[in-house]
């Protein structure tokens, strides 16, 4: 399916294995292909994907945040017509999983983006295209739609763009404008990462391939002037509340933010013009002890009254995760890391294979908790058998 790619080398050393073609019977989880991806990618780059800011709390909280919630199985349902279908924005999606938009998959693999989303529209799965992708947005669309074709699909999953803001609105604008002319019909505004502590060198062959010939500002302090991180032009330049309200008079597209904790903000969200929240600490990468979004999540659920969609994401590597998530009032998840794991240990088949994973282990977690249908927490509907869940305080209690 992508097969017009030239390999660059993508950072690859020659100390590192090269990209598997045939997948190993011992992965079987999200955790196995993380296990494999670091002999697959070179040292700087590992450190790079798994790191979390700062003493990583944060990254080990956000798995933790799942074990400490647990699914109260319900037995005897009728399972006959279960699915794991969804709506969002009008459109269909096949289930609550979506790759979460992760930068420069080139790093992971020579096809990149291309590899991603060849898989995930195989796998019936919305890829969140990142501003900072390392294959054009158009290609990545372009290579969605060959896909879908080829597999006698009528069209690709629904395709999302995840937009960071330019320092110059005129560029934000024009990415706003390429992403619709491209076919994307949902744009996700990520607030949480204008500034943020990176010293990691992009290798030769992997560049932000979108925003070529776009000024970029420096997040470095100003020795000379005293400025560290206040009064640097990054931060300066940063998105705010006017800049949803503005971003909602440039385009018709849903806009999701991502990136939001607190329930006041998720208010100021849905006042200011979004259709939909994704609920994340940014996978830990940003700054270190912020509140998990499993823990923050029935608060901002509460707060925004059920008028638009929240979705998590941030430590999910289980289906399990996935329904506890939903169960406590996400409408769906997003994945980070794994997607870079699997194309480096094996590419679009790994990708394909890493969500195949996935999707079982939620079908399976939905037939044991008795939902036919996903568990919504509005669902009146009797049919639908809200899965319940237990913290582990009342477990012992
Ligand atoms: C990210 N994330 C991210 N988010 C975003 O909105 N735009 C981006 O370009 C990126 N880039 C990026 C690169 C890498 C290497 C990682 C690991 C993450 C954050 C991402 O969308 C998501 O919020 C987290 O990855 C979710 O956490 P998990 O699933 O990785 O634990």
């Amino acid at each position: 399916m992508v097969d017009n790619v030239s390999a660059g080398d993508a950072g690859h050393t020659p100390d590192r294995l090269p990209p598997l073609s045939v997948i190993p019977a011992d992965i079987r989880s999200l955790p196995d292909y993380e296990r494999r991806a670091e002999a697959h990618l070179p040292p700087a780059t590992w450190r790079h994907i798994q790191s979390g800011e700062g003493p990583e709390s944060s990254l080990a909280a956000n798995r933790a945040q799942f074990g400490r919630h647990h699914l109260v199985p319900r037995m005897l349902a009728d399972m006959r017509g279960a699915t794991t279908e969804l709506e969002l924005f009008g459109l269909r999606h096949a289930a609550p999983i979506l790759l979460a938009p992760v930068a420069y998959h080139r790093l992971a693999h020579a096809q990149g983006e291309l590899a991603t989303i060849s898989a995930a529209t195989a796998l019936h799965t919305t890829m969140v295209v990142s501003t900072l992708s390392s294959m054009s947005l158009e290609d990545i669309a372009d290579a969605a739609r060959a896909a879908a074709a080829e597999l006698r699909m009528p069209a690709p999953p629904p395709l999302w763009f995840q937009l960071y803001f330019q320092p110059d609105r005129s560029y934000t604008a024009e990415l706003v404008r390429r992403a619709e002319a491209a076919g994307y019909q949902v744009l996700v505004f990520t607030v949480d990462a204008s500034v943020k502590r990176s010293d990691f060198a992009l290798p030769p062959g992997v560049e932000a391939v979108n925003l070529r010939g776009m000024p970029r500002l420096s997040q470095n302090a100003e020795v000379a002037s005293g400025r560290i991180v206040f009064g640097t032009p990054l931060l300066d330049a940063a998105p705010t509340w006017e800049s949803l309200a503005w971003l909602r008079s440039q385009t018709r597209l849903p806009i999701v933010i991502k990136g939001l904790l607190s329930p006041e903000d998720a208010r100021l969200a849905r006042d200011h013009g979004a259709d939909g929240i994704i609920v994340s600490n940014h996978g830990g990468r940003v700054l270190d002890g912020l509140a998990c979004p499993l823990d923050m999540l029935p608060a901002m659920v509460e707060a925004v009254e059920d008028r638009l969609p929240l979705l998590l994401d941030s430590g999910v590597r289980h289906g399990t995760d996935i329904l506890k998530a939903l169960a406590l009032g996400a409408r769906a998840t997003l994945i980070g890391r794994p997607q870079l794991h699997a194309l480096a240990v094996a590419g679009m088949q790994g990708v394909a294979h890493m969500l195949h994973i996935l999707r079982a282990e939620l079908e399976l977690a939905m037939a044991h908790a008795g939902c036919s249908s996903l568990p919504t927490l509005s669902s009146g509907d009797d049919a639908v058998l809200p899965a319940r869940i237990v913290k582990t305080a009342d477990v012992m209690l």
